[in-house]
């Protein structure tokens, strides 16, 4: 692979201040209950995943310089708040649903022993790791009015804001993989490690989160998780695809419309934005 050229502006740091009721309802999302198990699952790993990924970005800044360098300083410092915010989360939810601590401790484990193994492992898993989660932000997208009507606003606005920095920053850690000398294969087997490590740890989350809700046995619940499953799965493998091809760059996926739009908004005097709301995406 080639010498990276960047000539985006570095990604912008926000730091969003949550305020957590301690009594926030883990089934946060009444009026499409099969999600907050889906969504509690994955906010789950990000304390475990980023944390991962994080430090394999961080361990090349030396080797990095120009706009890269910037850009990889301000995805690290991204980074670092999302999984600040999900960590003060999760604490909440598995209080409240102590079946998320067994998995939690698993997640470590398992990120204890992939982390450091390979330096090229590493930074292919953080490029791959990246597309998965830019895919899901825009599958995410276009649905926000139907996944999140009625549900919890912080939460809703916790997911959202991550998901949209995870659209600002989808190529930096491609373009460190890349600038270290990594290559197009790795990328795709990252890419894979990355979403079977996701796909796994979130199914077990949430049949934990089903069981506990009582959701288990209602035939509706699993309906509606096929059908994102596939609407998902529609959404990642043509990227994966894509990843495959000589010469493409994750710059060149289409960022979905109104996540971008939204992160405008964020004000840093008052380290907030305007929390998520069917207003917000109807208007
Ligand atoms: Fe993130
Ligand atoms: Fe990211």
């Amino acid at each position: 692979m080639g010498a990276t050229v960047v000539d985006r502006p570095a990604p912008e740091v926000r730091r969003l201040r949550f305020e957590w009721p301690d009594d926030l309802d883990p089934d946060w999302t009444p009026l499409t209950p099969p999600l907050a198990p889906v969504a509690n699952a994955v906010s789950l790993l990000m304390p475990h995943v980023e944390p991962y990924v994080v430090r394999t970005v961080r361990d090349e800044l030396d080797h990095l310089d120009g706009p890269l360098r910037a850009e990889a300083e301000a995805w690290v410092q991204q980074e670092t708040a999302h999984h600040g915010a999900h960590h003060r989360l999760n604490r909440i939810l598995i209080g409240r649903r102590p079946s998320l601590g067994r998995i939690d401790r698993w997640m470590a484990r398992t990120f204890a022993w992939i982390g450091g193994r390979s330096r090229r492992f590493d930074l292919a898993y953080a490029a791959g790791a990246e597309t998965v989660a830019f895919v899901v932000a825009r599958w995410v997208d276009p649905r926000t009015g139907t996944l999140f009507r009625g549900a919890d606003r912080t939460a809703t606005t916790l997911f959202l804001w991550h998901l949209a920095e995870e659209v600002e920053h989808k190529s930096v850690a491609f373009d460190v993989h890349r600038a270290r000398g990594g290559g197009r294969v790795a990328y795709a087997g990252g890419m894979l490690a990355a979403m079977v490590v996701m796909a796994w740890f979130t199914l077990l989350g949430t049949f934990a989160g089903l069981v506990a809700s009582r959701q288990i046995w209602r035939p509706s619940t699993h309906a509606q998780m096929l059908s994102w499953s596939f609407g998902f799965a529609f959404e990642l493998l043509p990227a994966m695809g894509a990843a495959l091809i000589r010469g493409h760059h994750p710059s060149e996926m289409a960022d979905p419309h109104w996540l971008p739009v939204w992160l405008r908004s964020y004000d840093p005097d008052t380290r907030t934005m305007p929390e998520w709301s069917l207003d917000l995406v109807e208007t």
